[in-house]
């Protein structure tokens, strides 16, 4: 961005003034943050424990249905709006088209239901995909090693429905398959849920930095080779593009871009592009990276919590998906 005049030349200008104490700094702030703009992922599971410590994710649990309900009851009180659900299932056998997927008494629509009984006020999202219920690990149907894009649609249709119809308020397909904004929304409609929003992941990169995810939902044991037929080649910014007015043009109320500070270029081209609510993901890998160096003593956390979550906002977001939610919106005064 140019700026619309030339700065005033030293010593007129000096730009330390509006540095010199904190309550100037707030006054001219141009970003701010606030617990509104945090929505917190929480990794739910069907094991026994009503909480299970991820090691990849230090501070991270998987969650009973009814620990996710205490959660959201948390979330309510610290003003986060969200809560995202992703889940580990151990006592559902994975098959090569994600049967547990659609299952209608799931662990995700338990987890749904129990949070809409806890505290109806807090928004709930779901991921439609099924890389958490297939054999491969992969988010389509595999066949002959390759991913099938149409057979998959109507597989990630009927788990949109069935999240609806469980009560979710935004279902966020995270799959990367071509036209399942289209498949998504035909189906919310065709099943009365009209005002059921879509939340697309529709700039989702093919990253590294999902790793300690894929171990948390228990995916990285079963998955075979990468996403890269499906998602986004971290060389290209153009396509992101292309993808987001895909998605727009199917039905999506929000897109999302993910993984998240290493992409914050694409965060702003696509909020300046397209003026729709544009969400960023700190994903796993970003987080186990920062509490890797705050356990070592590297960093300081809440300061890093805040700037890196301040970088998203300053980028264009509209709300970023971070595990740090519950300590951010603390820090913030939530
Ligand atoms: C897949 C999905 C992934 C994440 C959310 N949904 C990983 C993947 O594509 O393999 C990653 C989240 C994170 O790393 O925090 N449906």
């Amino acid at each position: 961005m140019s700026t619309p005049f030339p700065p005033a030349p030293f010593p007129l200008a000096r730009p330390r003034r509006l540095r010199a104490s904190p309550w100037i700094r707030r006054l001219v702030a141009e970003t701010t943050l606030t617990p509104a703009d945090l929505v917190w992922p929480l990794i739910v599971h069907d094991g026994p424990e009503d909480e299970q410590p991820v090691p990849s994710m230090p501070g991270v649990s998987r969650l009973s249905p009814k620990a996710a309900a205490r959660a959201a009851v948390r979330a309510r009180d610290l003003g986060i709006p969200a809560v995202a659900l992703f889940p580990n299932v151990s006592t559902v056998a994975k098959d090569g088209v994600g049967t547990g997927a659609t299952d209608p008494d799931g662990l995700v629509p338990d987890c749904i239901r129990a949070i809409k009984d806890a505290a109806p006020e807090v928004g709930v999202i779901t991921d439609v995909a099924l890389d958490c219920y297939t054999d491969h690990g992969h988010d389509g149907v595999l066949e002959d090693g390759r991913i099938l894009n149409d057979a998959t649609l109507e597989r990630l249709a009927e788990q949109a429905f069935i999240h609806a119809h469980a009560g979710a308020d935004i279902v966020a397909p995270s799959d990367m398959m071509d036209g399942r904004i289209q498949a998504v929304r035909e189906a919310l409609e065709a099943n009365s849920f009209q005002d059921t929003l879509i939340l697309s992941y529709a700039a989702k990169y093919a990253s590294a930095f999902y790793g300690p995810y894929r171990d948390a939902v228990g995916s990285a044991r079963a998955l075979t080779g990468d996403k890269k037929t499906y998602q986004m080649d971290f060389a290209n910014s153009d396509e992101a593009l292309k993808e987001v007015a895909m998605d727009l043009a199917e039905g999506a109320d929000m897109v999302m871009v993910k993984p998240g500070l290493l992409y914050l270029d694409i965060v702003q081209r696509v909020a300046e592009t397209f003026r729709v609510p544009t969400f960023a993901y700190q994903v796993s890998g970003e987080y186990a990276m920062m509490k890797a160096a705050i356990a070592n003593g590297w960093l300081d956390e809440d300061r890093a919590i805040l700037e890196s979550l301040t970088a998203f906002k300053r980028a264009g977001g509209a709300a970023v998906l971070t595990y740090f939610a519950p300590r951010a919106a603390e820090l913030l005064g939530g």
